[in-house]
């Protein structure tokens, strides 16, 4: 008998392509999304990629009847929840909009899986809790730092829900992986990164200044103490993100856990400059990118990039991709966006 996956927010960009690894995996895929960040596009990728629609009900985490519906009317083995607002900028302008979804929804999640005999809760976090680390690589023991935005700070707290209701419920078993930076698409170029408005993030901007759609990409800050002056992040490939879930439910479902409440950093232990991702991504793609430097960014931390070792060891999982294999599935998703359009 198949096992059921529930993929909160499946219809984003890492759980469209954690949808395609589980489904690929053997794993029955339930995808359920509020819609209110992406379009249908990832989701009909998903379909053409796997040759079928997996199951998709549109809903709100954040009303807890939906929820309960949902898990009353599925036998859901494991649930993987994405569904959250992640824009660090908006969270410091409207913190109540950020701490109402993202708590809520992941609740409601945890709530409706207990009235239903329990389940395996993976929990989307961030490498983001550990702020402004003073000793790199951070491991899963390095203390996690006082936010410097609401949306961090939601990663921390839903963390320690989950620890909190494992504790308290033992029909609750639950994993929290930690991601660095996830960029890149699906070598289908059919799923990818669809940001709404002007990007937040570095590698959608990048693509979307060599496709024409942006101007000029700016660099924030020049200045700092690294070996180029640009700040050093861990970046991932989403497939290779995406894999790590595949793990991780499988280690929950087989019950494999050596504990109820696990952590794992999800990153390559590489760290790369943002001037270094630029130049790998105009010699891999053999073009020229409109950048400048400008003022740095409030809240950027300097560096950070985390020892995937623990994930490696208990998982069975290690980042395979290159940062040019994913900066060139970055460009040719960005291409055939343009196609599309
Ligand atoms: C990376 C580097 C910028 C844009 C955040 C969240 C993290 C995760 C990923 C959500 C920084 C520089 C960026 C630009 C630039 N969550 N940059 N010009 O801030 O490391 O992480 O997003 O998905 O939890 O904290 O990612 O891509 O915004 O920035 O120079 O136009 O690129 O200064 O050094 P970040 P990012």
């Amino acid at each position: 008998m198949k096992k059921t996956v529930l993929v909160s927010g499946g219809a984003g960009f890492i759980g469209s392509h954690v949808s395609v690894e589980l489904a690929q995996a053997g794993y029955d895929v339930l995808i359920a999304d509020n819609m209110s960040n992406c379009d249908e596009t990832n989701y009909n990728g998903v379909c053409k990629i796997l040759g079928y629609a997996p199951e998709f009900v549109k809903m709100d985490f954040c009303d807890s009847e939906a929820v309960d519906r949902l898990f009353a009317g599925h036998k859901i083995d494991a649930v993987i929840h994405f569904a959250a607002y992640k824009a660090v900028g908006e969270s410091v302008a409207q913190p109540l909009m950020y701490y109402r979804n993202n708590l809520l929804s992941f609740m409601n999640v945890i709530e409706a899986a207990r009235k239903n005999g329990g389940c395996n809760v993976l929990f989307s976090s961030s490498a983001t809790v550990y702020g402004e680390a003073e000793d790199l690589p951070v491991t899963e023991k390095t203390g996690r730092k006082p936010s410097t935005s609401p949306y961090g700070n939601t990663k921390q707290i839903s963390e320690d829900i989950l620890r909190d209701c494992v504790k308290a419920y033992p029909e609750i078993k639950g994993i929290a992986l930690r991601y660095f930076n996830p960029i890149g698409a699906h070598p289908s170029a059919l799923i990818g990164e669809l940001p709404r408005g002007v990007p937040n993030n570095l590698v959608p901007f990048i693509t979307q200044t060599a496709i024409g759609k942006r101007e000029c990409l700016s660099i924030f800050g020049k200045d700092y103490p690294t070996e180029d002056g640009t700040c050093l992040r861990d970046y991932i490939d989403v497939v290779d993100l995406a894999k790590a879930h595949v793990c991780a439910v499988t280690r929950m479902i087989e019950g494999k856990m050596k504990a109820d409440y696990e952590i794992y950093n999800i990153g390559t232990g590489r760290p790369v400059s943002v001037l270094e991702l630029v130049n790998s991504f105009e010699k891999v793609n053999s073009l020229k990118l409109n950048y400048k430097f400008v003022d740095r960014r409030p809240g950027d931390v300097v560096s950070i990039y985390g020892s995937p070792a623990l994930a490696n060891e208990e998982l069975g999982w290690k980042a395979e991709r290159s940062v040019e294999e994913t900066l060139a599935a970055a460009w040719a998703w960005e291409k055939a966006l343009a196609g599309k359009n």
